[in-house]
This record gives C-alpha cells, structure tokens and sequence, in this order.
C-alpha cells in the first residue's frame, strides 16, 4: 500500500494532483480506498489515447465481398448442418459484452435489466437468453454463455439473472466475468473525481474482451469445454439471432477466421461502418471516410454497391486466431461522453452534456487483427433491434415496432 507522500509524487509527476483536492476531507476508510484506486491507475492509456487522437491513419482499402442473403440460400443446408455439428459438439461459445454503461438509455441499471414489454414483462436479457435457447432446443445441447461485465454493473447483473432464474438458462452453463476500468478526464486530459474519494472509472470498452477472459480465468472454461468458436454479441440487439448454426457453419465452411453479422445499408450514405479490406485485412471502414467515389463504386458481379454491408456487432471468432493476437495492442479510442463529476465547490455533478473523454478500446478493432472474414448478410428487420436511446432511431420505441413485426408479444 502506497503512502499519502508516494501517491501525490506519482500525481505530481504526472500533472493530475487534482485527484487529492479534497483528501482532508475523507474518513480513514475512504481515504486508504482513494490512495489505492489512484495507484492502480493506468495512466499510459490516458497519454496514448490523447497522443493518438486525430491521428487515425488508416491504410488502403477495396470491398469485401459478403454472403448475400441468396447465396445464403444455397448453402444453407450444408452449413446447418456443419453449424448444428459443431452446436452439438460443444464447440461454440456465446460471448455477451454488457459491460457498458448504457448511457443514452439513462437508465442506472444494467441495460438488459431494461423492460421493453408493453403488457408484461419483457426484459432485454429475457429476449437474449429467449433467442439462444431456440437453438439449445434445436441443437438439444447447451451453449457455454459467457457474460462480461463491470465493476459498475456486475452486482446488480448477477443478482438480478439469479432472481430471474436465468430466464430459464442451465446456471450450469453461464460464466461471469469483470472487464477492467480505465480513469475518465476532461477534456484536457486531467482525471475526473466522481466523488470525493473516488476516481471517476469506467468500462474500458468492448475491446477488452478477450484480454479479460483470460486475466480472469474465465478462458479456462473455453479450454475445459473444448469451445473453438466464440460469439459475440451486444447486449441491446433484442432480436439477436446468437449461435445462429447456418452463420456457424458458413464461416467454418468457408475457412474464414471470422464471421461477421452485416445488414445491406438503407442508404449509399447511411452512418454505418462497413466491411471492407484494409490493406488486404478484413476490416471496418466508417462512414465519414467514405467519399462518394467508394460510397457509388459497383460490385461488377453483383450489381450493387461495393461497400454496401454495415456491421450489426455479431461476430464469430476462430478461438486459435484469438490466442494468436492475444498479445497485440488494440487502438485506443477517446470517446466524448457525460461524465459525473466533483466541481471546484466539492459539489458533486451529473451533467446534461458531454464533458470530457472516455478511453475505450473497440471490438470492431480486432476485425482488423484476423487473418479472413466472412461478411454473412442477415435481414435487418429480422436480427436487428438495438436499443441504445429511449426515443428516436434505435430506441426503446423502435425496438419495440420491430419486436411486434416480428410476432414477439410485449
Ligand atoms: P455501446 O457502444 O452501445 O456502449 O456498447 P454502452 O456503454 O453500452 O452505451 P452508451 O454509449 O453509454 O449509451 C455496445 C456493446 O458493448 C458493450 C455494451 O454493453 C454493449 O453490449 N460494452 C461497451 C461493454 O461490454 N463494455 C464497454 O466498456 C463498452
């Protein structure tokens, strides 16, 4: 345990002494917890995320054909059946990221303790658990899930899934696991106080994943279980379709690293990063660096527009290729978000806007660290739901339109 004079030289050296302003002020208790949150700070994440903004140099990129929903169709019988093999075998994971802190839902709770029934009740991870057990039913054999969360939200997950009794999962088959923290500044760079004795923390991003499985053990369930394949999804796609057996079969047929779920774009400018090549590398290219000669370029063979499937965060991971980029460093990402705060008065803040960063590490990145991605189109209003904002374009509300299209009662 670091001492008073040792962690102010360390905050000195570093520019962020701020976070012992109101260290008088604390009880013992409080005091010896904020001198510990401070030393386990990581602030060359800070100083590589500010160094590296605006600097998002990116290489040379062509399209990347993907499996249309017709070439689906003709595939589909030799990939279910590949798929449901390896279903039956044990060999797929399901990889749920709920880490995050759903901060345009506003709600304080773990986002898929969120109701999004009408009638009844209807919770986010009711719908996830509902559709992966569709296909623990037709594979008659369970699928590992593994559910990342946070220090912020991992209580209240855990207990309520318990109360719910997994909404009918084998408890069995579900392993939690903490992603890590990373410290939240304003927008110089200098880290927030959420309270008077804490440092303002917060999930480090979806990135982290798989670092975070094997920092927690929870890898050794994958390598006990014999799992080759890992799924990963979002927590806010209510109408997800996770170990989708004719998308596991089709990438393992088609000698890819990695699966990727995409939707054909509504528009040739719709704000959605599409799949790509990235100097010959599967890869993401978001809409703001398509210009219009990329955005109206024509597949030849298909007719339609080259960069034309956006990503819907489903992915299945080769677990061998997971290992093999285990040790590469991901791009760090500054992310413009509301932070809770502990103004110059002591007074603690909740603001209504943006004010300061967030330091994440993105999923889509390790797209990037594969070797080969099968890009596999899937209806939008079929599998795509996501409920990131109460009202508006992915909402609660639209969320919910698309959940009574589909038959689902809410
Ligand atoms: P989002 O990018 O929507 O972030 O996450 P968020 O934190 O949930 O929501 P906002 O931006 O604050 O409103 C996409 C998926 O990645 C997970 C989320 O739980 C969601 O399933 N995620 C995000 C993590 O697991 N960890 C993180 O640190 C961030």
């Amino acid at each position: 345990m670091k001492s008073y004079e040792e962690t102010l030289k360390l905050l000195q050296d570093k520019g962020q002494t701020q976070l012992l302003k109101y260290y008088d002020e604390l009880s013992e208790n409080e005091k010896e917890a904020l001198l510990e949150q401070i030393n386990n700070i990581d602030f060359d994440v800070i100083d590589a995320g500010i160094a590296a903004m605006g600097k998002n140099e990116r290489g040379s990129f062509k399209p990347l054909k993907a499996l249309r929903i017709e070439d689906i169709e003709k595939e589909k019988d030799k990939d279910l059946e590949t798929g449901l093999d390896a279903i039956k075998n044990g060999k797929v994971g399901a990889m749920l990221l709920a880490g995050g802190m759903g901060t345009r839902l506003g709600s304080d709770d773990p986002k898929g303790m969120y109701n999004i029934g009408l009638t009844k009740e209807v919770f986010i991870f009711q719908r996830i658990i509902e559709n992966l057990l569709d296909v623990v039913n037709k594979a008659g054999a369970y699928i590992e899930l593994f559910i990342m969360t946070s220090d912020k939200n991992h209580d209240k997950t855990v207990a309520f899934l318990k109360e719910k009794n997994y909404f009918g999962y084998d408890e069995k088959h579900i392993t939690f696991f903490k992603q890590e923290m990373a410290a939240a500044t304003d927008r110089n760079g200098k880290i927030y106080l959420e309270e008077k004795g804490r440092v303002s923390t917060s999930p480090n991003g979806n990135g982290g994943w798989f670092a975070s499985m094997i920092r927690t053990g929870a890898i050794e369930r994958v390598k006990s279980t014999g799992i080759e394949w890992l799924n990963v999804f979002a927590v806010d796609n209510v109408l997800q379709r996770i170990a989708d057996p004719v998308f596991v079969g089709a990438t393992i047929n088609h000698n890819c690293e990695i699966g990727a779920k995409v939707v054909k774009k509504a528009a040739r400018d719709e704000k959605v990063g599409v799949m790509c090549l990235e100097d010959d590398k599967p890869s993401i290219v978001e809409y703001y660096e398509l210009d219009d000669k990329m955005m109206d370029e024509i597949d030849p063979e298909t007719g339609e527009r080259a960069y034309n499937y956006g990503v819907i965060l489903n992915y299945l991971f080769n677990v061998k290729a997971l290992f093999r980029v285990a040790d590469m460093n991901m791009p760090l990402h500054v992310v413009e978000k509301k932070i809770q705060y502990v103004d110059d008065k002591g007074a603690v803040v909740k603001p209504e806007e943006p004010n300061g960063y967030k330091y994440e590490s993105l999923v889509l990145d390790m797209i990037h660290m594969m070797d080969s991605c099968l890009p596999f189109e899937v209806k939008r209003n079929y599998e795509f739901a996501p409920v990131k904002n109460k009202t508006g374009v992915d909402s609660v509300e639209s969320a919910r339109a698309l959940c009574k299209e589909n038959g689902i009662e809410l």
